[in-house]
């Protein structure tokens, strides 16, 4: 089966209901990075900190996914598909993909300050001071804050090496190193973008689609199956012996 990857950022959930970050009324004009998303904001005021990712899994507990999310899932029916996102909640998965890594960490986990090793899924949407390991040392939300490394970048970069199409989907591409996975795919592979607003991928290869996640990947799968339907295809005839 041929694989297609695919790497999301806040704008495939932004039909769901979630704020963007950079959008005109998007989270980091409502806080200051440095405050909720640094380690040192969370050594100067916890409190704060928990609070706000706190709210954000109170949020996730009432909202759903998208078209946007269920036409990732429809690709599975032809292609090996690996979504590679930037998100933090977990509306993939709810919607049903079966391979997701989270790039930037997950909302729904915790774990400890002293052992990296240690995560653990919180019960509900509450992570709070006196949450600990078996050790004793307080949880942390399991999120991957601005200027902390990436664990899994290199496990993205060997998807998106390995990927025969490409789907940027809801990415300001202004991150890094999740936007420099883009360089990592073959300049020959094929690479859709689906974003409302201008874009740019500094790569070869690349088609835009300027709508929202719903009705842009939707035209991006359509096109996709047609394609995965026509090598099976091809692979279904027979072979001449010579
Ligand atoms: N469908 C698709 N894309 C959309 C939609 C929509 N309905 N609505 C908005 N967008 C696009 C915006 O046009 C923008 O290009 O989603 C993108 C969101 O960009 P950002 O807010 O910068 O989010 P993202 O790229 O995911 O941010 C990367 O930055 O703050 C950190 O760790 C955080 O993972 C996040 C990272």
């Amino acid at each position: 089966m041929k694989k297609i990857a695919v790497l999301s950022g806040a704008g495939i959930s932004a039909e769901s209901g979630i704020s963007t970050f950079r959008d005109s009324g998007g989270l980091w004009e409502q806080y200051r990075v440095e405050d909720v998303a640094t380690y040192d904001g969370w050594v100067r005021n916890r409190a704060l900190v928990q609070e706000f990712y706190n709210q954000r899994r109170k949020q996730l507990a009432n909202v759903k996914p998208n078209a946007g999310h269920y036409e990732l899932v429809r690709l599975e029916q032809a292609y090996e598909v690996q979504i590679i996102t930037q998100n933090v909640d977990d509306l993939h998965e709810r919607a049903g993909s079966k391979n997701v890594l989270h790039l930037h960490g997950e909302l729904k986990k915790a774990r400890s300050t002293v052992n990296p090793e240690y995560i653990v899924t919180i019960d509900g949407w509450e992570l709070n001071e006196q949450m600990t390991d078996p050790q004793g040392a307080p949880l942390r939300p399991h999120i991957v804050w601005f200027g902390e490394a990436v664990p899994l970048i290199e496990t993205a970069a060997q998807i998106s090496a390995a990927a025969d199409f490409y789907i940027v989907v809801g990415t300001s591409l202004v991150v890094y190193p999740a936007a420099g996975l883009l360089h990592y795919v073959p300049p020959y592979v094929p690479k859709y973008v689906v974003d409302p607003q201008e874009v740019h991928a500094p790569v070869s290869n690349v088609k835009y689609i300027k709508e929202p996640a719903s009705t842009g990947l939707k035209k991006v799968v359509d096109e996709l199956l047609v394609l995965g339907r026509k090598s099976a295809d091809a692979g279904a005839l027979p072979r001449l012996n010579h």
